[in-house]
């Protein structure tokens, strides 16, 4: 391309270099701010008309010219040009081959550097909310499995050991916590997402009349950003959306760590739906839960996506630096992959089954009443340490035996403490321990059916 043609050609001699073109351009990727791009031009000519600094004709051409340029786009008729590297430049170069003059005043008091702020800031300001309404679908999907299996049992793990009996719906109730702070955190980061950078120009303002509150509210920012220079660098935005986001991807990693160990025939505790298992080429009886390996296995290139930001930023002078456009990547990559693995593991969730007679009979060996048993014995005026080494006790004498907490008579048992009388086998029980857990947070019915409860009306299902 000329570069009379290049929207910056003027003070160049040389024509760019061919791979210059190519190594600087972004268009391939920032394509997709397009939307974004030109609801800010409308607003800010709109601005410009106000204070005079283009007339009400040649506003009207440019807002006529750029609602034309954005149905093309959308009609996949529209050709993007990587010679004019950006998203911006595409759409002004075509505003101006369109309507001609007028289109060459849209960038008055504007620059590129508050113009790509502004995009990525609209981008994510719909996004965090989409990713909020994913959100709520997997949390919905969890709510609905611990009301389908409400007093049904399973072991709780500790070091993946057996540890204590929990309920089941106890277990997807802290899914449905983990995927709640991460609504919060998206939340919290809309609010300073949500401030206009538009009129910070290249890094100093603008000596030009406009009306950034004007533009601001026809955006719908409640705030205008307060200094030009921290504003055209200012990335931290980015950073903490690809945060929270890397965070839901560790939510979903976990979750899906478990959905694999627990659909292995060693566990045995889930059954995920066909549909949602894929097969081996070689081994016919295989059904491998191939879905949430690879939300497992996506998580290193949404980490990766942070250090990359992360990096990125690190050193930077002030203000704009072309380092900057590297942002953009890591950021889409993260949203799409992030808001794929959480649709995808709300419908797994909604597909997958327990197997409840078998999470009830693991819940019978591995001595997890063995908790139990000490807390009786502290209410017999034990001390904590000193039960908690007869139960110690208790627990290699069975083993040796070969017997289960449960199946010890009460003389057994009562070798090894006089304390213990013949109401200890309530609390030896499975369903009489999971019971007695009535502290706030517990895993008791009351505490589980009091905190489902309210989680349906926070999601009003
Ligand atoms: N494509 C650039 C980016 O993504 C837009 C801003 C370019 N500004 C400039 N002065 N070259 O950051």
């Amino acid at each position: 391309m000329n570069n009379e043609m290049k929207l910056w050609g003027g003070r160049f001699t040389e024509k760019t270099a061919a791979s210059v073109e190519a190594f600087t351009a972004s268009i391939h990727y920032d394509c997709r701010l397009f939307r974004q791009d030109i609801a800010g031009s409308r607003a800010h000519a709109k601005m410009l008309v106000r204070q005079g600094l283009i007339t009400a004709e040649e506003g009207a051409r440019i807002d006529r010219g750029l609602a034309e340029i954005e149905q093309e786009i959308e009609q996949g008729v529209f050709v993007f040009k990587p010679e004019l590297e950006d998203i911006h430049m595409n759409i002004e170069k075509a505003l101006v081959d369109k309507i001609g003059p007028a289109g060459a005043r849209l960038h008055t008091a504007r620059s590129r550097n508050d113009q790509i702020n502004l995009d990525l800031r609209l981008y994510l300001r719909e996004e965090t909310a989409r990713l909020v309404e994913l959100l709520a679908g997997v949390r919905g999907s969890f709510v609905k499995l611990a009301r389908r299996y409400l007093g049904a049992v399973m072991p709780g793990y500790t070091h993946l050991q057996r540890a204590q009996p929990v309920l089941i719906s106890h277990h997807m109730l802290a899914y449905y916590e983990m995927f709640g702070r991460d609504q919060e955190r998206l939340r919290d980061c809309a609010k300073r997402i949500n401030v206009l950078p538009l009129g910070a120009a290249a890094l100093a303002g603008t000596g030009l009349p406009i009306d950034r509150e004007f533009v601001a509210a026809e955006l719908g920012f409640p705030a205008v950003s307060a200094n030009s220079m921290d504003t055209v660098g200012d990335r931290d935005f980015a950073v903490e959306f690809v945060s929270a986001c890397v965070l839901i991807q560790l939510h979903l990693s976990r979750l899906s760590e478990e959905l694999v160990l627990w659909s292995s025939s060693e566990f045995g505790f889930v059954e995920l739906a066909d549909s949602f298992c894929t097969g081996s080429s070689i081994m016919p009886q295989k059904k491998n839960p191939d879905i949430p390996e690879l939300i497992r296995g996506k998580s290193g290139r949404v980490v990766g996506n942070l250090v990359a930001l992360l990096t990125l930023l690190k050193g930077l002078p002030l203000t704009y630096n072309r380092d900057l456009q590297e942002d953009k990547e890591p950021v889409f990559d993260t949203l799409d992959t992030v808001s794929r693995g959480l649709a995808i593991s709300a419908e797994l969730l909604a597909n997958m089954k327990f197997n409840t007679a078998r999470l009830e009979d693991a819940t019978q060996t591995g001595y997890m009443t063995a908790t139990d048993l000490a807390d009786y014995l502290v209410m017999k005026n034990v001390p904590f340490r000193q039960a908690h080494a007869i139960v110690g006790q208790i627990v290699a004498f069975c083993v040796k035996k070969k017997k289960e907490l449960i199946e010890l008579g009460l003389d057994e048992l009562r070798q090894f403490s006089a304390a213990i009388d013949a109401d200890v086998f309530a609390v030896l029980t499975v369903k009489g321990s999971v019971d007695s857990r009535r502290s706030t947070g517990g895993t008791s019915i009351v505490r589980v059916k009091e905190a489902l409860e309210q989680a349906e009306r926070e999601l009003g299902m």
